[in-house]
Parts: C-alpha cells; structure tokens; sequence
C-alpha cells in the first residue's frame, strides 16, 4: 500500500516537472509553432468561464438550435460510434446521419476524407442510388500543396491510406475515393450536380475560403446543404474565415452554427 502511495507521488512529481519544463519551453519559444498556440488557447479556455470563453466571442454566425435542425426524430444507423482524433464526434455523426436521411440527397461530396469514418455514416444513411464522393489529399502531397497548410492538420494528412473505415463494408460501393488538393483539384464534372456537401479538409484560413467557393459551384441550382466541420477555436481558421463570409458575402449571409456542434450548415433554415 505504502509503494503504490510512493510510486503515485513520484509519478505525479516527475509529471509535475515534465509539465512545468514543457510550459517553459511553450512560452518562450514553442508558441513560434501552430500545433503550441493550439495549446495555448486550449488552456485559456479551460481556465475562462464558460461565458466568457473567447469561442463565444468570436462566434458571429447565428445559432441554430438542435432540435430545429429537423422538424422530426428520424432513426439512424451509426456503423462506427466511437471516433478517434481527427473525427467527428458523436453527436455530430447523428446530425450528419440525420440530415443525409431527411434529405435524401442524390450526389454528396465530401473533401476530406481520413479514415472515411464520417463518409461510412453517410453511406449507411442515404439511399441505394445515392453517389457519394470524398476527396483526400494524399501524404506524398503534403509539402507541395498550392495554399498554406496548418501544422495542426499535417497528422491527419500523414497517413498510409485513406478511408480504412469504409473500405470492405458493405456500403463501399456508393463510395467513390478521389484523391487530390483541393486547391487545384478539377471539381468541374460535379459542377451543378451535388445535393449535400461536407467541408472537413485542411481547416487553413485560405483553404476554407477556396473549399466554399468551389462548394458553391458543386450545388445543384444553387440549392442543397453545405456542412462545414469544426467552427471552434482549435479550427481558427474555419472561425476567421466562415465569419468573413457571413459578413461580406451574400451567397453566405444563411449560415448557421448548429448548437452543441462545430458544424456551421447552409440550406438548412
Ligand atoms: C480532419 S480530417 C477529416 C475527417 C473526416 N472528414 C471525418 O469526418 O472523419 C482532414 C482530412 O482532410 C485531408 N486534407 C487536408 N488538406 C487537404 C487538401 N488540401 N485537399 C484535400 N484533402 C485535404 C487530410 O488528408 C485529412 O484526411
């Protein structure tokens, strides 16, 4: 009993210590890299009120609650509930579930697609006929893509394959894996064509600029549903940029930020 006490004091003493040096080294030179200030805002957050918190404050686009997302309780499939770093969380795999149900869209796009888990719960969710496209930008790209890339983002970019959730399911015939920047990657076959589309790419001030225009060319008639993920201080650059297109763009001035989310949709009222 006395070794475990001991042995948890000196683990807790060498923690202590190993944060302590990490914070100085954060402070004074490891804020120069972005996955350091990620911290740094991290631990302002944690230490605000919550109405305080600098989210609230940044957070110009107007709240959609929840349960308005959809005029009914509709029943979902989740084939994969638990969700690593990187993913959706879990609540946001049932709006998303719930939203491809209600809707029933006929083409959806995705940019960025990971482990394809977020892609797997739409398969599972909308119809036989139902295409759906999902676009990653491959590791081997990483260093040479056309607009600046967020270190935060280079972990989900530096992996072996994308899409291993979906791949050898039942659902992986509606699921077609494109591959490409989608700075520079040609969107014109879908142009006019796309019901639903999901944002969740590199989450840069620039790329979430370009990755909305293009979305706006994907939609059918100018109709449909765009979803953009992590509208949230770790994602700054979707905050900055998501809030400068409600305020400056008429073609974005019907965003809303889906409460309890970091999901911002257009297309739903
Ligand atoms: C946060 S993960 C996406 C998570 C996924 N949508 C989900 O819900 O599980 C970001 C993905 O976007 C991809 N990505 C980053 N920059 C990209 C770019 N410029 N073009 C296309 N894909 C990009 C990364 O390779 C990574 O797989």
């Amino acid at each position: 009993m006395k070794t475990t006490l001991a042995s948890r004091i000196i683990s807790f003493v060498l923690r202590y210590l190993y944060a302590a040096l990490s914070c100085v080294y954060v402070f004074v030179v490891g804020f120069l890299f972005s996955k350091n200030r990620i911290l740094i805002t991290k631990i302002c957050t944690h230490f605000w009120h919550d109405n305080r918190s600098l989210e609230k404050r940044l957070s110009v686009i107007p709240k959609l609650e929840l349960a308005k997302v959809l005029p009914e309780k509709i029943s979902v499939q989740i084939p994969e509930p638990t969700s690593v770093d990187g993913e959706i969380s879990f609540l946001e795999t049932i709006v998303i579930s719930e939203l491809i149900k209600w809707y029933n869209p006929k083409n959806i796009f995705e940019i960025g697609t990971f482990n394809g888990r977020t892609t797997l719960s739409m398969a599972a969710n909308c119809t036989e006929e139902t295409k759906i496209y999902t676009l990653d930008l491959p590791k081997a790209k990483l260093n040479s893509t056309k607009l600046h890339i967020d270190s935060a983002d280079k972990i989900y970019i530096d992996k072996e394959n994308s899409g291993t959730k979906y791949l050898g399911t039942t659902y992986e015939d509606k699921i077609s894996q494109l591959y490409g920047d989608s700075a520079t990657f040609d969107f014109s076959p879908f142009y006019n064509k796309v019901d639903f589309i999901f944002i969740d790419g590199s989450h840069s001030y620039e790329y979430v600029l370009s990755d909305s225009e293009q979305a706006l060319k994907l939609l059918r008639n100018k109709q449909g549903i765009i979803i953009w993920h992590d509208y949230a201080l770790h994602g700054y650059g979707v905050i900055k940029a998501l809030n400068e297109l409600y305020l400056e763009s008429k073609d974005f001035k019907d965003l809303k930020h889906i409460c309890g989310t970091t999901f911002v949709c257009l297309g739903i009222d």
